[in-house]
């Protein structure tokens, strides 16, 4: 099989933050009418703030894209500190020219969780499907809530979160006894459906990760190993996430 992943390593958190939001600049600058797929997490945080700088510069116009988060715990409120909803705003969508009509992040309030999954994965067919979408991993190898399994989730689902994630973003909340313990994410054909995926991580925490999810077995046990088979997917890796693979790229 030929080795389909572009893989970029950088050497600081400022050209991570760069880079990335370059990449994303591009796709807009290419069609600024893009549907884009957004992470939330610690990995982006930079990235957005970058994007941010470049917009407030005249660089980057936020007026004609629309965008569909990956996912939103469940239950959680959208003004609770801790939601997805929360973390985009204050990251992104109030400090850009976003049209707040035109962002999708699924509802950690809907009543019928199930409905929400299936009006979601509606609501990004109906806009064509993802141009161009951005993840983060996690330390199991999830991506999006895409937790290891013995199989490929395909759609939007409802899903328990696997104990490591809930330990992993502990640090977000006042305790891990607040982490929700369920999530609505988008499956894996859903992210796979995208044109465009660019994959970051940062720091030593992914390193052990970053070498089984790109270069071991794709198995559903290592979710982002699926990306393998992806046509066009960039990684962009800082020099402590990257720690494990340098041999294995000099042979691509
Ligand atoms: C967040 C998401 C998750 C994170 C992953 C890494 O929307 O879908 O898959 O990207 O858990 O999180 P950080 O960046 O906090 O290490």
């Amino acid at each position: 099989m030929n080795y389909k992943l572009t893989i970029k390593i950088v050497k600081d958190a400022a050209e991570f933050n760069k880079t990335c939001a370059e990449k994303i600049k591009e796709q807009i600058a290419k069609n600024p009418q893009s549907v884009l797929g957004l992470a939330t997490g610690g990995t982006p945080v930079g990235v957005y703030k970058e994007l941010v700088s470049m917009h407030k510069a005249g660089a980057v116009d936020f007026g004609g894209i629309k965008t569909f988060n990956l996912d939103e715990y469940y239950p959680i409120e959208k003004g609770n500190s801790q939601s997805y909803y929360t973390y985009m705003g204050e990251n992104l969508f109030d400090h850009v020219n976003i049209n707040k009509a035109n962002t999708n992040i699924p509802s950690g309030e809907a009543k019928d969780p199930q409905a929400e999954c299936d009006a979601y994965e509606e609501k990004i067919t109906k806009a064509g499907g993802i141009d161009y979408q951005i993840l983060g991993i996690g330390s199991n190898g999830h991506i999006g809530f895409n937790e290891p399994d013995d199989f490929f989730p395909d759609r939007t689902h409802f899903v328990d979160l696997n104990q490591k994630t809930i330990e992993d973003n502990a640090r977000y909340f006042d305790s891990i006894d607040d982490v929700p313990k369920k999530a609505i994410t988008m499956g894996i054909k859903t992210i796979m459906g995208a044109k465009k995926i660019l994959l970051m991580a940062t720091g030593a925490g992914k390193a052990g990760i970053i070498k089984e999810a790109l270069f071991g077995n794709i198995t559903p046990k290592v979710p982002a190993s699926i990306l393998q088979l992806h046509s066009d997917v960039t990684v962009v890796l800082d020099e402590a996430a990257a720690a494990e693979i340098k041999s294995s790229i000099s042979n691509v």
